[in-house]
């Protein structure tokens, strides 16, 4: 096998299989940010990519697709269960996310996770080249830094967390916080989303495992009475801004833009949620806000329409099956109590768009809403300004996602706070054109001058500082 100088580790592949009504098997390019991000240095580097096909029990070879060398990991229908199912989103995801929803703590659990992420590591140890980089990717393979470095001390490792690190009081509910902060340790540069989840981290080295903090460096015990440095900082993610910018400014787009509102009965206002159907972004918050505005008289569902996009996420995990009985009671209940027969007060989708109508969306909502109980970074929020190449709209922003630390001209929300949401609700719809468009170009401004490519090149310059040291040595 060819060996690689740049290798991406993930729980997921970029590409999806697809299998076409006559039975053929194709692979089709995944839409996420981070594939995007990557693929100039994918490229360029002649890189492999490890991860999950997205299937129970697929087996497949490594292959080469779009100039990427791929390397699936075959989960098996119980690793599925346990270690992704189980501890990375019935433990990890709601522990990380300040227990919004009660994390399940297993043995089982803990012990599938160690072996599927030794299994990662190892098929990352057999792609790399001598003196590779390994960038491994988010809270599903927390063990793997450590696990590599004691395959391959050659390498350099950076990971990436890409949803938040909790206050130590919580995490410190772990049964494996030692373990999980030895694992993140193997790697020389850890990235983070906001300031404050570098700070927690640091916080629990420093209580759980006594090393020495200094500004973002950390010391990490290595070989007898030695130590190595490890980097411990906020790196924000971004999305691949100018993609929506062009795609904004497609006159099908556009023209799909106000087909949208034409066919939702052209009401004077238009909200828009987008999110994972996901029990972290305060669907339900927005909800109430709106059904209490509407009940109040505040708006009218004439003028005033919520689309509601909740894309289908974990679907076997029992806390997402129990919200999404909730929202769609909730949207019942709101819509059976205000719906006319021309209009509707919220339009609920569970559904997955591409990003043409994703854009299309954007360009035709007024305000979009982005009220997360607790979010890494929140990407919607930087595609809908990136798609508002008009300077117009209203970004009502959470506190809690770490997008609200680069985009400080959005109207700000602690989504707890049903009555402030909904002034901040009827502040956006009332928004004069020039006010819009002055915190607009601002938050544009941040996201345009800042964009995944940035992201991806300021980490890897943070490890290429790493791979110097280490070859002069
Ligand atoms: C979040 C996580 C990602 C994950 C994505 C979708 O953004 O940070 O690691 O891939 O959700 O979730 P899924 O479980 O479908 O991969």
């Amino acid at each position: 096998m060819t060996k690689a100088e740049f290798v991406v580790v993930a729980n997921r592949l970029p590409v999806d299989r697809t299998v076409d009504g006559e039975g053929a098997e194709a692979w089709r390019r995944s839409p996420g940010g981070l594939v995007t991000a990557l693929e100039p240095v994918m490229q360029k580097a002649d890189g492999a990519w490890v991860g999950w096909a997205g299937q129970p029990d697929l087996d497949v070879e490594p292959f080469d697709f779009e100039g990427t060398h791929l390397v699936p990991v075959t989960l098996t229908a119980e690793d599925v269960e346990l270690y992704y199912e189980g501890f990375s989103n019935d433990t990890i995801w709601p522990l990380y996310h300040d227990v919004i929803s009660e994390p399940r703590y297993s043995r089982v659990w803990w012990d599938a996770y160690v072996r599927v992420n030794q299994r990662f590591a190892e098929a990352s140890a057999a792609a790399a080249a001598e003196n590779a980089i390994v960038w491994v990717q988010d809270y599903q393979l927390q063990l793997v830094p450590k696990m590599l470095r004691e395959m391959r001390p050659d390498v350099t490792i950076g990971y990436f967390h890409h949803i938040p690190f909790p206050a130590y009081g919580l995490f410190s509910q772990l049964p494996w916080r030692r373990q999980v902060l030895e694992g993140l340790l193997g790697a020389d540069v850890i990235g983070f989303q906001r300031v404050a989840d570098a700070g927690n981290f640091a916080r629990a080295v420093r209580r759980q495992l006594r090393y020495d903090t200094k500004a973002s460096g950390i010391s990490v015990p290595h070989g007898v009475g030695t130590t190595r440095l490890a980097l411990a900082k906020a790196f924000p993610i971004s999305i691949d801004a100018s993609s929506y910018i062009e795609l904004a400014r497609n006159e099908n787009v556009k023209a799909r833009a106000r087909e949208i509102r034409e066919s939702l009965g052209n009401p004077k206002r238009i909200f828009l949620g987008v999110d994972r159907l996901d029990y972290t972004k305060g669907i339900s918050h927005r909800l109430k806000a709106y059904g209490e505005l509407l009940a109040e008289g505040r708006i009218n569902v004439e003028e005033t329409t919520l689309v509601q996009v909740a894309s289908p996420s974990r679907e076997r995990v029992a806390a997402y099956i129990q919200l999404r009985d909730e929202i769609e009671l909730t949207v019942g209940r709101i819509d059976g109590d205000f719906d006319t027969m021309g209009h509707t007060a919220i339009r609920y989708l569970h559904q997955a768009y591409p990003r043409e109508e994703m854009v299309a969306l954007f360009l035709a909502a007024d305000v979009m809403l982005v009220t997360a109980l607790r979010d890494g970074m929140n990407l919607v929020a930087k595609e809908y300004v990136a798609s508002r190449v008009d300077n117009r709209g209203v970004l009502i922003l959470s506190e809690f996602a770490g997008a609200a630390d680069e985009l400080g001209t959005a109207v700000r929300v602690n989504p707890h706070d049903i009555e402030g949401l909904k002034d901040a609700m009827m502040r956006a719809v009332e928004m004069p054109p020039a006010e819009q468009g002055r915190r607009m170009r601002a938050a544009r401004r941040r996201v345009l001058e800042h964009s995944v490519e940035d992201w991806s090149r300021e980490f890897l310059a943070a490890l290429a500082v790493f791979r110097n040291k280490r070859e002069k040595d």
